[in-house]
């Protein structure tokens, strides 16, 4: 009888501790809480519809992430290249394996439009870029490039009703006036 009663305490007593020591235990915190990165990066379209675009990612960078596209396997080297026009999704890896994803999209020039797309970019910031649009003209989408090729022949090229102020450098010299009018000759489109 006594013998039963201290078992019966002693299972009381193990079963309690076990219940206690189980509610106890905090959940195991996770990791990859929190962890987000602000991807930057450079990339260049795919000239002439052939996989020839890149994408080279400034941050985070460093020994311990690892970058992959799409469903491609992780490398070390935060440089992509021979990528054909198409839209991306970017994972980066930490060394405790939590990812987080950007979405990126190369896209298909013609070898003239991209001549032309490098003036603009060169030359007509900061006052048609970056969200700048002096005189209404807003150049950072390509649509808004191939649209204004009657303006930006006028404007950069035959200087009428003025020459641009196309800081650095300016005017154009006269190969750059002409990669604009052989694109323009060529039917000023993205794939010229
Ligand atoms: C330093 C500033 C500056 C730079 C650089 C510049 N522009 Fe402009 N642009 C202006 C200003 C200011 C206006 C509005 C006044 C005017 O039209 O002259 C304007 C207006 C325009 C317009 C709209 C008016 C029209 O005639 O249709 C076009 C198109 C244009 N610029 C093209 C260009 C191109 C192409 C480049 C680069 C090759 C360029 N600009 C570089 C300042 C600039």
């Amino acid at each position: 009888m006594r013998l039963t009663a201290i078992i019966s305490i002693l299972f009381l007593v193990i079963v309690t501790i076990c219940s206690c020591s189980k509610n106890d235990t905090p959940a195991p915190p996770d990791p990859c809480a929190g962890v987000s990165y602000d991807v930057q990066y450079f990339k260049t379209e795919a000239v002439t519809g052939v996989g020839n675009g890149s994408l080279s990612i400034s941050y985070p960078v460093g020994d311990t992430f690892t970058y992959k596209l799409n469903t491609g396997a992780y490398q070390l080297s935060p440089l992509f290249t021979n990528l054909v026009p198409g839209t991306y999704v970017l994972t980066v890896k930490n060394q405790k394996g939590c990812t987080d994803t950007a979405q990126f999209e190369i896209y298909s020039y013609g070898p003239k439009y991209a001549l032309v797309k490098q003036i603009i970019t060169g030359y007509c910031g900061p006052c048609h870029l970056n969200g700048a649009s002096s005189g209404g003209k807003n150049f950072d989408t390509d649509l808004s490039i191939v649209n204004s090729w009657d303006r930006i022949k006028a404007r950069a090229v035959d200087n009428i009703p003025s020459q641009m102020p196309e800081a650095p450098n300016s005017p154009l010299t006269a190969i750059d006036k002409q990669k604009i009018t052989d694109w323009i000759n060529a039917g000023h489109r993205q794939s010229d």
